[in-house]
């Protein structure tokens, strides 16, 4: 429609794919957590750059819209590498950072998508530096308010180890879920993510081991994983 080259996620999202039913999977595991029926917002985040957090959070979000019917947001909260914009085709601003400065009701920064039940507020201008923006009460309001719209908000976020935004968005979201890249985040690194969040008291849900190069064996399904719920002291599937 844009005329432009880039492939957004509605031309290569397959909903018979092994992707879709793991999406699916991921999503019913982690809605009902620890028998909390009400999660309904969730953080996606990762140790490192690079290691498939908007990838995971989009292709779940577009699967919770299309599968389940639900009110879907997705969030992107990357001001340093926003993403979500092109993955979803609509604008990059206004978005997160107008609504972070005050200067824009986080519902006027929500955009259409061609799913109906699925709304994306995406990054805005980026900044070069934007930590000091999470700091203060606005985030809480902002997503008090998203909240109370949406059944279901995923927030796409910057790596935990390198700088603290995501750390400080962990406490306004249900749950948190860290992605890890199979053959490539070590598990000391992978441990000191975790840590990071755990100290932050975040509610860290699980890993979702994203096997993008497939050093994976064949039961893992496909490039994308498997889920594992955060059990003490062990980060599932790292390499
Ligand atoms: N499972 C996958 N299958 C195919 N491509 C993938 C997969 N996971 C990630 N990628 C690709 O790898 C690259 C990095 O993924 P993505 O942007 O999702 O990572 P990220 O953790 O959000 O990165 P950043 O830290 O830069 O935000 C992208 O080009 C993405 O399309
Ligand atoms: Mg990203």
């Amino acid at each position: 429609m844009n005329g432009s080259e880039k492939k957004t996620i509605y031309d290569v999202f397959d909903q018979e794919s092994p992707m879709a039913t793991e999406m699916r999977r991921l999503y019913s595991n982690i809605r009902h957590h620890h028998g909390n029926p009400d999660m309904r917002s969730f953080l996606v985040t990762s140790s490192h750059r690079g290691e498939g957090k908007s990838t995971i959070s989009s292709h779940l979000a577009l699967t919770v819209a299309r599968f389940k019917g639900k009110k879907s947001l997705i969030v992107d909260a990357d001001l340093r590498r926003p993403r979500l914009h092109d993955i979803f085709g609509v604008p990059k601003e206004p978005g997160l950072l107008e609504c972070l400065e005050g200067k824009l009701d986080p519902l006027e920064a929500v955009k259409n998508t061609p799913v109906e039940n699925l709304k994306v507020i995406p990054a805005g201008s980026r900044v070069v530096s934007p930590a000091h923006l999470f700091e203060g009460d606005i985030l809480a309001e902002i997503f008090k308010k998203i909240r109370f719209y949406y059944d279901i908000v995923i927030v796409d976020s910057a790596p935990v180890i390198p700088v603290s935004d995501p750390m400080l968005i962990s406490s306004e979201v249900d749950g948190v879920i860290l992605v890890l890249l199979a053959g490539k985040t070590p598990r000391n690194v992978a441990m000191r993510a975790r840590d990071i969040l755990l100290d932050a008291n975040a509610n860290l849900l699980g890993v979702v081991v994203n096997n993008l190069s497939e050093v994976l064996p064949y039961y893992y399904d496909y490039k994308y994983y498997g889920y594992r719920e955060q059990e003490e002291g062990k980060i599932p599937g790292s390499a």
